[in-house]
Formats: C-alpha cells, structure tokens, sequence
C-alpha cells in the first residue's frame, strides 16, 4: 500500500476505476456463467447446446426451425427489419444469449453487396478452384470468404455446392467442384474448413443429385442406390466427414419418389445416421413441402419462411403429432453448430473488408486455376521483349472478364464493368463483368509493344486486325446461372466463327476461355494456345496475364472432361419440364406438381459412369480428358511401388525433365477386380509436387480404403472388394505411364 503514495490523485482514480472495471467484469461473466452455464466455452458443444434447450421454451424452439422470409418469395416478417440483408435471417434468443443467424449467399464471395453498399473480393469460380487440386487452396479461398461474411455481419456462409457435374450443360456447374466425387469431397471440406476457421457457419448443398436447373422444383431423379452413393453422394460424404459443416442445404428435387428435403434416405439414413452429420439440415429456398413428413424424415430448419415450421409445426407439436423429441433434436443441431463453430463466443464485428488483401489471394488462386490446354510450338508463354505487336480480340475484353450469376452472383469493387459508373448493383442474371481488364493486364506486361483492341463485333475487321499483330489473343466467353442450363456447348454469340476467322488471319492465335466449365472448340486444331480461365475472380485478367507472360507457370488440371460434342454426353438432351398445356387428356405438369405428384422424370441410367468414367467405359475420344493439363515444363514418372496395408501406400518418383520450376498433380487411379463391376477405373488420390529444373522427387500418396471400396446396398456400407487391383500413376487421366497391380483382400 505504501507505495500508492507515490502516485498522482489522477492516476489512483483511474487505477481504482480500473480495478471496479475488471471486478465487475469478472463479476458479471461468473454471473452470466453462473445463470447461463452454457456460455462456459470450456464445455464440448453438445452439452453447451442440451443446457440452452432444457431452457427453452416452445415458441423460442420454433423460432429457431425457420427463416423470417425473402423478398419476393414469401411473406417478410416484421422481425426481418434486423435482418442483414443476406438470403436468410433467423431470429435469435435474446433471453438465452442465442444470436440470430445472419446467412449470406457466397459461392464464390459474398452475394449481394451491391444492394447493401459493400463490396466482395470475388474468387475465381468454385470449379476453377478446383482446377488447382489443391486442399489448401481451397481452405484459403474458404477463409476469405469466412472473412468477408464476418466484416460484413453475417455469421452463417450458405455457398459450398458440391453437386456432381454429371452434365456438362448444368448451369450451375461453376458454382461445383467437377466431376469426380473424390476430388469434388475433399475441395469442398477444404473450403468449410477455412470458412469455419474464421468463426462462421459453413454449409454444403445442394443435396442431392440437384444436377440440372431445368425445372428442379419439379423433376424426380431416378438413381440406383448404389450409384447414388458411389458418385453424388460421396462426394457429400467425403465433405461432411472431412469438412463437419454446420449445415446441409437439401436441394428442391425429388430423389426416387420423395422430395430431398423430406427424404428419409437422404437426411436421415445417409447424412445423420451413417455420417454421423451433427449439424443442421436446412431447406433449399422453398424447398420445404411438408411438416410431419419433412421433419420426421430429417428436415430441421426452412428457409426462407415458416409455411411449414412456423406456427402449423407449433400445432403439430401441440396435438402430437410431431414429437417434442424431433423438434428438440432439429434445436439441438442448430444451436450445437453456433457453438461448435465458435459463433457464440466469437461474435461477427461489422468491419472493413480487405479488398487489397482479397486481391491478392483471388489473383493467386485464379493463377492455381488457370488450366493450359494447347501449346502448339510453345507458343506460351510471350516473351514480352520480343513481341513487337499484339491484337486483344473479344467481348469487353478491354474492361472486364464475365462471371458467373444467380444467386452465387458477387459485386465486386468496381461493379459492373460495363455499366456506367455508380450503377453497381446487380439485379438477377445481369451478365456481370468484373473490371479487370485483359487489354490492360496485358499492355502491363508488354510496355513495349503495341497493343491494339477489337471488340469482335466485326469478324471482319478483327481479323484485320490480328492479321497485323506478332500474336493474336482471343478472350471468349460463356455465360452461366442459377435457374437454367446451357442449350449447347457451343459459344455464344457466333464466337466460333470469330475465333475460326482470326486464327485463319494469324498462325499465332491464343484463346482465353472464360467459360463455367467445357465447351465445343471446333476451331481448336486450327490456334495455337488455349487457355482456360474459367470465371476468373476479381483479379483474373492480372492472373492470366501472368501466366501468359511466363510469370506463373500453369499447373492446374481440368477437373471435369471436355467433350467432342453433346452427341458424346450419356444424354444428349437435358430433360426439360413438358410445358403447361391447357388441352384435354394431356398431363398438365403445373397440376401434377400442385396435387404433389412428380411432374416430369429424369432417370441417370448411365450410373457410375459420371464424367471420365462414361467416357473411358464407353470408349469415347474426347476433346481434352479429366486431370489434363500442360505446363511450361515437362515431368516424367518412374519407380512405382504399391504396398497393402491398412491403407495401401503408393510411392513413385516425379522428375521436372524441364526447363522451369513447376508444380506438377501426379494423379493416382485404380481399377478394382473385375466382379466389382465398375468402369474402368477412378481417382483415388493424388499430390502436388514442386520441381526446380532437374530436380526429381519421391511422392508417397496413401488411400483411403473407402476410395477402393464399393457400395453394398445389402449391407449398407463400404466394401472392398477381394481381388486385384491395379494402381494407374501419371499427370492426366489419359496419360497414366506408371501401372502396377497388387491383390487385396
Ligand atoms: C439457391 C440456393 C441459395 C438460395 C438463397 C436458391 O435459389 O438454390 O443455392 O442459397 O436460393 O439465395
């Protein structure tokens, strides 16, 4: 005590302010815990979340199972004034320290911030995320967007679609991670991992076998077990187990009969009982149907409105008919998932968006995405000291770079860049071209060079042009969106003939594709370079440029087949809804869905052959095969050695044979026996490896059982199969030089 004396009345009193600061603080968290014994971080989140619902009374519990509406689809509640003007706002429970859940749309960065005066870094689409093949690439491009939900005031991320791309032509396939289920699986528990890192609800959809937009609120998918789990469902069963997202969006199809989103088999047989899924199972927008039916079957929570687990659940419990049991348990995973995502404890703070910094992992990632498709007499990439003259072909190719739209739509700084200044917000399936402009990004990189543009337009007058440059570059584009799919894999917009008539103009022709995933290239023997940006992100023109000057030498792979043409697809048409018709006798599909019946069928009878798999059991040439994909450098593969075990372990040597560093995907595939029945063979790992020039590596890539197994529907569960299996090593799913077979039992 003696030595307060030494201090100035000032400081005392500050310092005794201090002291009653921290005393009531101490104070009032011991109370809080005291009273609110779930606030204690320290306890696991399932008893956090036991001890909030034995408080809860039975309108707080229903509170919890629905959304208060979306503009446009159903009733807005007056509650929605607190809503932070994402796809859904659920009210919390004040009383109980429960927050409300703020969800945003963010497939590929945050939807809509355009209406609420922000701004998004945007990513390079989800599939050319996937291009990269790279775990942690998507845990990063997961965790901006895990940033950019949180400073924007969301808690809750509602991208992460990993429907399989069983069609080429689904006009959602950019919002996807491709084909493969085993790739697609382990990109997205990437991605939910880096969200989740940041404290926010992840969540993955659209489940399940959602693979076409062409009427799917009204289609029924029919899809044998086996396959179903084999191919779309696994690709969720590798998510949720690696990835332990908060929630599962079920989709609006019906699977084999019944809607997803009152699927038995789907939400609760698969997802919460074999995967043991802790999380919430939410309704895709008005994809809800049912009550009784739907929560029994698994459904805990709709969106975006209470037609169906508002006050008509709060009845069904009260005259029990839905047990208080279900409704408890459907509380339960919500509010366990604030919890376990570190929610509650770490709530979101309005802040600044680091748009610089999104930048800069947006560029980088569209760098790890960008897949070389051609390089006829290493034509890439340009040595700016040496090109004299270049010509930049292509729609808007002097301002921006298209993206992908609906509800994955992101306005990024900028806005639109080929609107006019101040005319930032989107409205539904505007065509959104970021501004970053390609003739820019590559006049940067070639000071010295003249640089000259054509909008394409003109055929004519572009290859005129392209007639006078040392190189000819052709930006083309397709554009994709929620709520419809593609009638062709052709380009639009006669783009065919325009690349046709600049490449007959100029031998030196490169095509940058910015496509949502493969299209027809009837042109493509005729240029020399093709690139394939995907929808590149805010920072793909610069990402490109890049590659194409040499600065980054391209190591992504496709992860999805590029057909020949649509007559090579499994079905040559998507099946569309039958239109309404008014006449007598004929099956009116409107009333078919109003009296809850199916309107229309799909049927997926080609089953486990989704993607290369179709191709390779079909033997079908195609234009540019599944893991494709050149680089600067060349590799060589060499020493295979297979060993069983618990996981068998695979070991093998890659050689850069090169002149540059690179980064090679060496890709393992397996045949399984011959009773297995399967196609010829499947991704079962890979890894990525980094190479000076002359520098070799030994790669040891380990797989996962369930990878080499098959599906038992008899006994419900992943069997491997006795017999022989031969592991395929190499650089693409066409180019596989290393092979050795080994017997499992
Ligand atoms: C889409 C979902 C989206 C939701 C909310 C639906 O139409 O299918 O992916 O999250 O709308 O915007």
């Amino acid at each position: 005590m003696d030595s307060l004396r030494f201090l100035r009345p000032t400081t005392l009193l500050t310092l005794t302010f201090f002291i009653v600061c921290v005393l009531n603080s101490v104070f009032a968290q011991s109370t809080a815990a005291g009273a609110r014994p779930w606030m204690n971080a320290s306890l696991p989140p399932d008893e956090r979340a036991a001890l909030v619902v034995k408080e809860m009374t039975l309108d707080e519990k229903i509170s919890l199972l629905h959304g208060t509406g979306m503009d446009g689809l159903s009733p807005i509640s007056p509650l929605a004034i607190h809503s932070n003007g994402g796809a859904g706002y659920v009210v919390g429970v004040p009383r109980l320290g429960i927050p409300a859940i703020q969800m945003a749309d963010s497939a590929y960065g945050v939807r809509a911030s355009g209406e609420n005066g922000r701004y998004s870094t945007a990513l390079p689409s989800d599939l050319g995320a996937a291009a990269s093949w790279d775990v942690d690439a998507a845990y990063e491009y997961g965790s901006l967007i895990g940033r950019e939900v949180k400073a924007q005031g969301y808690n809750m991320s509602i991208g992460g679609g990993v429907n399989l791309a069983r069609d080429p032509r689904n006009g959602r396939n950019f919002e996807y991670m491709g084909e493969d289920p085993v790739l697609a699986g382990n990109m997205i528990a990437g991605l939910i991992r880096g969200v989740q890192a940041q404290h926010i609800m992840g969540d993955i959809k659209h489940y399940a076998v959602n693979d076409q937009e062409s009427g799917r609120n009204a289609v029924n998918v029919n899809i044998d077990k086996r396959t179903m789990r084999e191919s779309d469902l696994l690709a969720f069963e590798i998510g949720v187990r690696e990835g332990k997202p908060a929630g599962v969006m079920c989709s609006y199809n019906r699977v084999n009969g019944d809607y997803a989103c009152e699927n038995r088999y789907l939400l609760t047989d698969a997802l919460k009982k074999d995967w043991q899924f802790k999380g919430f199972v939410l309704s895709d927008w008005q994809g809800a149907h049912s009550t009784i039916k739907a929560s029994a079957a698994g459904l805990d929570h709709e969106e975006p409105g209470e037609i169906f687990f508002g006050d008509t659940m709060r009845q069904a419990v009260q005259s029990g008919r839905v047990p208080i049991a279900e409704v408890d348990d459907h509380v339960h995973r919500i509010v366990r998932s604030l919890f376990a995502c570190g929610v509650i404890d770490d709530p979101p703070q309005k802040s600044v968006v680091d748009v610089v910094g999104g930048f800069d992992v947006s560029r980088k990632i569209a760098e790890q995405s960008t897949v070389l498709l051609r390089n006829e007499n290493s034509q890439l990439p340009l040595d700016a000291s040496s090109v004299h003259s270049i010509a930049v072909i292509g729609p808007h190719a002097d301002v921006g770079m298209i993206s992908g739209g609906g509800s994955a739509q992101v306005d990024p700084p900028g806005g639109n860049a080929i609107m006019p200044p101040g005319k930032g917000q989107t409205k539904w399936q505007d065509h959104v071209w970021f501004p970053t402009s390609p003739l820019k990004a590559i006049r940067a990189k070639a000071p010295g060079a003249k640089v000259q543009f054509a909008s394409g337009a003109d055929p004519a007058a572009a290859a005129a042009l392209a007639k006078t440059a040392d190189v000819a570059i052709i930006f083309a584009y397709q554009w994709e969106s929620e709520g419809m799919d593609l009638e062709s894999l052709s380009l639009p917009e006669h783009q065919d003939d325009l690349i046709a008539a600049v490449a007959a103009a100029n031998p030196h022709t490169i095509v940058v594709l910015e496509t949502g995933g493969p299209v027809t290239m009837p042109w493509a023997g005729q240029v020399s370079g093709i690139l394939e940006a995907w929808y590149a992100g805010s920072q793909g023109a610069e990402a490109v440029a890049n590659v194409m000057f040499g600065a980054v030498n391209p190591s992504a792979k496709l992860p999805i087949t590029f057909p020949r043409s649509e007559a090579d697809l499994p079905h040559l048409h998507i099946i569309e809804p039958p239109r309404k018709s008014t006449t007598n006798g004929e099956p009116d599909a409107w009333k078919r869905i109003a009296a809850g019946l199916p309107a229309f069928q799909t049927t997926y009878d080609e089953g486990l052959k989704v993607g290369y798999k179709w191709y390779d059991a079909e033997n079908k040439p195609v234009l540019f095969p599944f893991g494709y994909g050149l680089s600067y450098t060349t590799y060589g593969y060499s020493n295979l050695t297979a060993t069983p075990g618990g996981k068998v372990r695979l070991t093998f040597t890659v050689a850069n044979t090169g002149k540059r560093a690179g980064v090679e995907t060496a890709e393992v595939y397996a045949s399984l026996p011959a009773s297995a029945a399967e196609p010829p063979k499947r991704l079962v790992g890979w890894s990525k490896v980094q190479l000076n020039p002359a520098e070799s590596k030994e790669v040891v890539v380990e797989i996962d059982p369930m990878y080499l197994s098959i599906f038992n529907v008899d006994q419900n569960a992943w069997q491997l199969v006795p017999g022989d299996y031969t592991f395929l090593v190499g650089g693409a799913s066409s180019n596989l030089p290393l092979k050795q077979t080994i017997s499992l039992k």
